[in-house]
């Protein structure tokens, strides 16, 4: 019994996004030629549902011909073009069946997929002695005793023509050609990050997405992640995600994932991409270039402010009371300055504040008063024209 997986195709209805299933045919007996005379039975499927009724399309020498079924099946024995619908579904690819006149024949299945065990069945009317087996027409094996030749673990080197000859008791016959073609098993996986860029101390989800088609729907992949090159978790898995709780600064890196079979026999990697976890900025500390000493009319005071931590660039604006003086953007590492030439209205409090998109902070305020230099007062003579400070 096949297990079918629903195949969704997204075709814009009327201007909606509605999914719509495509169906898949596969044959009983499996192979795409058979000798005149037999049968082969073709199946729609790929719904959740078995389908009532079935619409085909076959062509053949050149007419097209629609026939409905009750069910899922059709028996065929005309060579042609095949393709099916059901209900409202979209068109199945078309298979392409050769009913064949000729006294030996080669079958070979509808489809391969790398990791197939592939079987190319060799078939004479007539009694043959032995078999031999030919790629892109040179001889592979003769076969003894049996019909069957057996390709495991289908790769791309596989690909080629094949046929096969026959000895009968007075001569020696020769087959059909059929190529063999092997389709990757999977597509290169995607990675996704869920949040893509993480805050400290949140989890983060990582997926890695791809699937074997529908007509391989039993086969099971494995997956792994990688950060740096190195494998996260416990290495390969039958889950293709991978939570982590709690993202640590040294969590930023390249990501990637891989995705393969359990035997390893087909593995693909994801493109990698940068991580980078986001910090909150800390409480940045204002400090005053004048801490301690007098200050004066005239002189002038630097600000600094700077938060320890904090990714990526930080605004820093700088405030006396309420009143916005000055703001910087730097990267994230480092604080910054800010200059005044003291007048008396500079006296208040001051404050700074950090921010980095992830939620501003404000330092304590620090208090400034500014005096009047008295014309007795020793520093009066180190007072520097006002034209040669910076506004
Ligand atoms: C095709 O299906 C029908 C109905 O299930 C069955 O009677 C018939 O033997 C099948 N033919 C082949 C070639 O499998
Ligand atoms: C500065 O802050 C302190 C404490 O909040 C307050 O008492 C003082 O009046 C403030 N100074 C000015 C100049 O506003």
């Amino acid at each position: 019994m096949l297990l079918w997986v629903t195949l969704l195709v997204l075709a814009p209805v009327s201007g909606q996004w509605a999914t719509t299933t495509r169906p898949i045919i596969s044959l009983h007996p499996p192979w795409t030629t058979v000798f005149q005379g037999e049968r082969v039975n073709l199946t729609c499927g790929g719904f959740h549902y078995s389908p009532q009724k079935t619409r085909w399309k076959c062509v053949y020498q050149r007419r097209e011909i629609l026939t409905d079924t009750p069910g899922d099946t059709l028996e065929v024995r005309e060579s042609g073009q095949y393709r099916c619908q059901a209900g409202r579904s979209a068109l199945s690819k078309p298979v392409h069946l050769y009913f064949s006149s000729a006294s030996l024949i080669l079958q070979a299945p509808l489809s391969v997929y790398e990791g197939d065990l592939v079987v190319l069945r060799c078939r004479a009317k007539a009694r043959v002695t032995s078999y031999t087996i030919y790629k892109n027409r040179e001889a592979l094996t003769s076969l003894e005793g049996t019909s069957d030749f057996f390709i495991p673990d289908a790769t791309l080197k596989d690909n080629g023509a094949y046929h096969c000859t026959g000895v009968t008791e007075d001569r020696l016959i020769s087959s059909n050609e059929v190529k063999i073609q092997v389709q990757d098993l999977f597509p290169s996986p995607m990675l996704r990050a869920s949040p893509f860029q993480p805050l400290e101390g949140r989890s983060m989800t990582l997926t890695c997405v791809t699937q074997p088609p529908p007509q391989r729907s039993k086969v099971q992949l494995q997956f792994c992640f990688f950060r740096d090159s190195q494998a996260l978790g416990s290495g390969w898995s039958s889950s293709p995600e991978l939570q982590i709780r709690a993202m640590l600064p040294e969590d930023s890196g390249s990501y990637w994932c891989e995705a393969g079979t359990k035997t390893h026999s087909v593995l693909r990697k994801s493109q990698s991409f940068q991580i980078r976890v986001q910090i909150p900025v800390s409480r940045p500390v204002l400090t005053l270039s004048s801490a301690g000493a007098p200050a004066f009319e005239g002189t002038i005071v630097t600000l600094h402010c700077e938060a320890e931590r904090g990714s990526s660039r930080i605004t820093y604006q700088f405030y006396r009371e309420d009143v916005l003086l000055g703001s910087r953007v730097t990267p994230s590492g480092s604080g910054t300055s800010f200059s005044l030439s003291l007048t008396t209205e500079h006296s208040g409090n001051y404050s700074c504040t950090a921010d980095n998109g992830l939620g501003p902070q404000r330092s304590e305020a620090v208090s400034l008063s500014v005096t009047e230099p008295s014309l007795t007062h020793p520093f009066r003579s180190l007072l520097v024209p006002s034209s040669f400070l910076p506004q």
